[in-house]
């Protein structure tokens, strides 16, 4: 079923988590990834009573910018927070990005502190058009201050919905037309709203405006007391892997499909699990770098 004339991407890297001290990890994901995503805020220490960067990780990512490419992925910039966002975020950021060369940069469209307090979790914005002017202009000052390509990435929800004005999709494609900001599409996030609150995935899709997608994430994550959480803890499920088919041949500006897993994860399972999965992976999405297996090529153009 081609619902959409828009050709597939001719290439797109495969892309992981990387937000521990790990030799032996970072060494054996290489051979599968083009891309590594880490998280600024994951991998800062207190020294002196100020955060900075773990010095051995920024070891690592120094060593691995030599033959893969790096992407930031914030998690405590709280974009939306009414009384401003995270200062100390944006310090972060900007230690990594003097230190390691970084292809573009990504957060949530979210809230994370409230008068100061963190939250410790992520919750969705008001889909207002007041939210949608202040997240605009954030939105600008990062483009501002870091001339790398800014990305929004959808979160799941906990709450009830604050009354809209804008659809999910609605929201994102204001942002991305307003500001030129790209897309973050979490396959796994939206899975999560789906089974949790009856979210509909493919009316979302058919809505989202897909050129503005740069990169997808995939999960696997943990069933409790009757919802699904958004946690990196396992493989990505079947269904997950299913609407990755569905949405690629949708998405022709698309450069990395990226697997997120915790470092907790990895901790529990062991480098092997992470490995071999990605090692799964590029067999289903048939990205194949030197000295690889290849497996037989799948057929994107017609999902
Ligand atoms: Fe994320
Ligand atoms: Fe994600």
């Amino acid at each position: 079923m081609n619902r959409f004339a828009t050709p597939i991407s001719p290439a797109f890297s495969l892309c992981t988590t990387y937000e521990a001290h790990d030799p032996v990890l970072l060494d054996g994901i290489m051979p599968y990834v083009d891309f590594i995503e880490v998280t600024p805020d994951t991998i800062a220490v207190s020294r002196n009573g100020s955060a900075h960067l773990h010095p051995d990780i920024l070891d690592d990512l120094k060593r691995a910018a030599k033959q893969l490419k790096i992407i930031a992925h914030g998690v405590g910039l709280s974009i939306g927070s009414y009384d401003n966002w995270s200062a100390d975020y944006l310090d972060l950021l900007q230690m990594l990005y003097n230190e390691v060369p970084l292809e573009w940069h990504s957060e949530h469209l979210a809230y994370s502190c409230v008068d100061g307090q963190n939250l410790n979790t992520m919750l969705a914005l008001p889909r207002t058009r007041e939210m949608a002017a202040i997240v605009v202009e954030r939105i600008k000052t990062l483009q501002n201050r870091f001339p790398i390509p800014f990305l929004l990435e959808n979160i799941s929800r906990f709450l009830p919905d604050y009354p809209p004005e804008f659809t999910e999709a609605g929201m994102l494609n204001h942002l991305t037309s307003e500001t030129g900001c790209e897309l973050i599409l979490d396959l796994y996030n939206l899975e999560c709203d789906a089974f949790n609150h009856g979210f509909n995935i493919r009316s979302f899709l058919h809505e989202l405006d897909l050129n503005t997608v740069r990169e997808i994430h995939i999960a696997g994550g943990a069933f409790l007391n009757g919802f699904q959480l958004d946690v990196h803890s396992n493989k990505v499920a079947d269904s997950t892997l299913d609407w990755l088919e569905f949405v690629i041949p949708q998405v022709p500006n698309l450069r990395v499909v990226t697997y997120e897993i915790l470092p907790q994860a990895v901790k529990a399972h062991g480098q092997n699990f992470v490995i071999e999965e990605l090692a799964r992976l590029a067999d289903f999405l048939n990205i194949h770098k030197h000295g690889t297996t290849s497996v037989a090529a799948r057929d994107f153009s017609n999902a």
